[in-house]
């Protein structure tokens, strides 16, 4: 059986708020702390950490729970793994024999994964340095071609996959794995006969490092420009989630700078790491995600955006900025002018003149004004009017007051305008935009509370006012022994008072613990993150009834039986209509 008593010891020994100021910044405010939340995009704090009960609950996406549902959310794990993450973190070992989570037969042994993809790179690492035509032409690629250093390539783990389909596939199954974990970790491929590849081939390897030091996936690169796809990546596999993976961070949050440079691609990172810059970081692409952006928000205050010079880098930039500022980074953006990309700015260059190009960092602002003034001619009064309506547009768009205040500051001096006019404008404009917002809200808070948009709970839309009794009775049993003695000893409710599923779901929940001695299995367990929440807000809202919730446990219990009882009697009347119905034609047809 499960040992209740590591998951207790876990708990236990994980305070919440430590473990969430880890992922995110959270702030005072009296008994609990409020953040961004990390699990939605929003400008102002709605996630709730209470070290109280040792819980979070997001009041704008309905996420919340305890230590458990956080990192499985946050670390997108399973339940099992959950409890590994936080036990490793506590310095509690777990008896792989005693828990029946730790022996599940098809669950993948991460350690034997990183393992394998470690003696993968060496074994790509070895192929570069070998003493053959072939591997002489593939480092001289990387020296001659790309210019990096040995040290440079050994930093980083660098490899050549040779010209052959099953060279690395040999040399593994030699070391004992097994051709479909190397499918599984993306190293081999499978065709539809059957046959099994080397999935990188004659190309240079990038090994992917993740932030406590497991090698994850690969990128291979062609060492011709012809050659298509230019790069060739490990897909997802178990250990490697594109989306959530940040290239080179594991060298970067060492690198003690307060800010992390964040380009496209491998070559940028190296050339930038060569050069000194060892805060760079890439995101493999452009497509950046909120899931990295948070991953960078553990190490680093300041994010500066170096993305290639094309359009598609600049569009990218702009979303990367709101991004990274979503999460609570502070974001700069850099262009490197006349390269294509920072890796050849710095050949061409040098990396003196890239560390003035840094310097001259811009945010959002900065950057969108000159994008702003750059599409006007500023010396035409038409223009100039309408390039200080989008920027005021621009500004009002922004939270903090203080903030808009150096915008309308930096308008002002740019177009030549009071700043007071500008002022008076952006708060005509703010004004505008919050009664449309709160239009827009109070429709939504109206759905929301008739239950409408409910996922979580899709019955509650059929009688929201009986729905919240429920959430009442079930949050005050939740939290009260003594509550849940009454009612289950005296046998006041059964779980056919509830018209929820998901009600009668936690009731089942409430009353298979009680009678078993009052020993609740963890929610995590049972419920799923998103019923997690909505438990946790039915816990947190009866939290601090002054007569522990007695009024409200039995006015809502009455309201419960009121209900169930009236739906009896309609079923029964409606039973009785028939009857008679079928009398009444009896009687015609005789
Ligand atoms: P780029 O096309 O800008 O490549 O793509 P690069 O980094 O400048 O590469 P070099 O300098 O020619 O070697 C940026 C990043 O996008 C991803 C890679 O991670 C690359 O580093 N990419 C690009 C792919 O995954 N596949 C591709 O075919 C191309
Ligand atoms: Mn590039």
């Amino acid at each position: 059986m499960i040992s209740k008593q590591t998951i207790e010891e876990i708990l236990a020994r994980t305070n919440i708020e430590p473990l969430i100021s880890g992922y995110v910044s959270l702030k005072r405010a009296g008994d609990t702390y409020k953040g961004l939340c990390p699990f939605h995009s929003e400008k102002s704090p709605s996630f709730t950490v209470y070290p109280k009960t040792e819980s979070f609950y997001c009041f704008g996406c309905g996420i919340g729970g305890d230590a458990v549902t956080f990192i499985k959310q946050i670390e997108h794990l399973d339940y099992p793994d959950a409890l590994e993450f936080l036990a490793k973190r506590a310095g509690i070992t777990i008896m792989e024999d005693n828990d029946k989570y730790f022996r599940r037969e098809n669950r993948v042994d991460r350690d034997r994964v990183f393992k394998m993809n470690v003696d993968a790179a060496n074994f790509f690492h070895r192929c570069l340095m070998a003493d053959n035509p072939s591997a002489r032409a593939a480092l001289s690629y990387f020296t001659e071609k790309r210019g990096l250093s040995l040290s440079t390539i050994k930093h980083f783990g660098l490899g050549y996959a040779p010209d052959s389909f099953d060279q690395l596939m040999n040399y593994m199954t030699s070391k004992g794995y097994t051709k479909d974990e190397l499918v599984q970790g993306f190293l081999c491929g499978k065709s539809d006969k059957g046959t099994y590849y080397d999935a990188f081939r004659n190309r240079v390897i990038f090994p992917i490092i993740d932030v406590s030091g497991n090698v994850i996936a690969f990128g291979g690169r062609a060492m011709d420009n012809e050659t298509k796809p230019k790069y060739k990546n490990s897909s997802d596999t178990p250990v490697y989630k594109k989306t959530r993976h940040v290239y080179a961070l594991n060298f970067a949050r060492h690198s003690c700078a307060e800010t992390l440079i964040l380009c496209e691609g491998y070559m940028d990172v190296i050339a930038m790491h060569a050069a000194g810059f060892t805060n760079a970081i890439a995101t493999l692409g452009t497509a950046i995600t909120s899931d990295q952006a948070r991953l960078m928000s553990r190490y680093t205050k300041r994010v500066i955006i170096c993305y290639d010079s094309d359009e598609a880098g600049q569009k990218a930039a702009v979303k990367a900025l709101r991004v990274i500022g979503e999460v609570g980074l502070e974001a700069r953006v850099v262009s490197v002018p006349g390269s294509k990309d920072p890796d050849e700015y710095i050949k061409t260059f040098g990396k003196e003149k890239f560390a003035e190009v840094l310097n001259g960092a811009k945010i959002e602002f900065e950057y969108k004004m000159e994008s702003i003034l750059a599409r006007h001619d500023i010396n035409l009064p038409q223009e100039r009017i309408r390039a200080l309506a989008s920027l005021e547009n621009e500004i009002s768009a922004v939270y903090s007051e203080a903030e808009r205040d150096v915008y309308i500051q930096m308008v002002a001096t740019k177009l030549g305008v009071e700043p007071k006019s500008i002022r008076t404008d952006v708060a005509r404009i703010i004004a505008k935009n919050v009664r449309a917002q709160r239009q827009g809200e109070s429709q939504k808070a109206h759905r929301t509370a008739m239950g409408y948009m409910d996922k979580v709970n899709p019955d509650f839309a059929k009688a929201p006012t009986v729905a919240k009794h429920e959430e009442a009775v079930l949050g005050l049993l939740l939290i009260y022994p003594e509550h849940r003695k009454k009612v289950f000893d005296g046998g006041f409710l059964s779980q056919d008072d509830f018209f929820t599923e998901l009600g009668q779901r936690i009731f089942a929940y409430i009353e298979s613990a009680y009678r078993s001695g009052d020993v609740f299995t963890d929610l995590n367990e049972v419920f799923s993150p998103e019923e997690v929440g909505r438990i946790t807000k039915m816990k947190l809202t009866r939290m601090n009834l002054t007569d522990n919730g007695d009024t409200v446990l039995l006015e809502s219990i009455n309201a419960l039986k009121g209900s169930m009882q009236k739906k009896k009697a309609e079923t029964a009347s409606s039973c009785e209509d028939l009857s008679a119905l079928i009398a009444r034609l009896r009687s015609t047809q005789e």
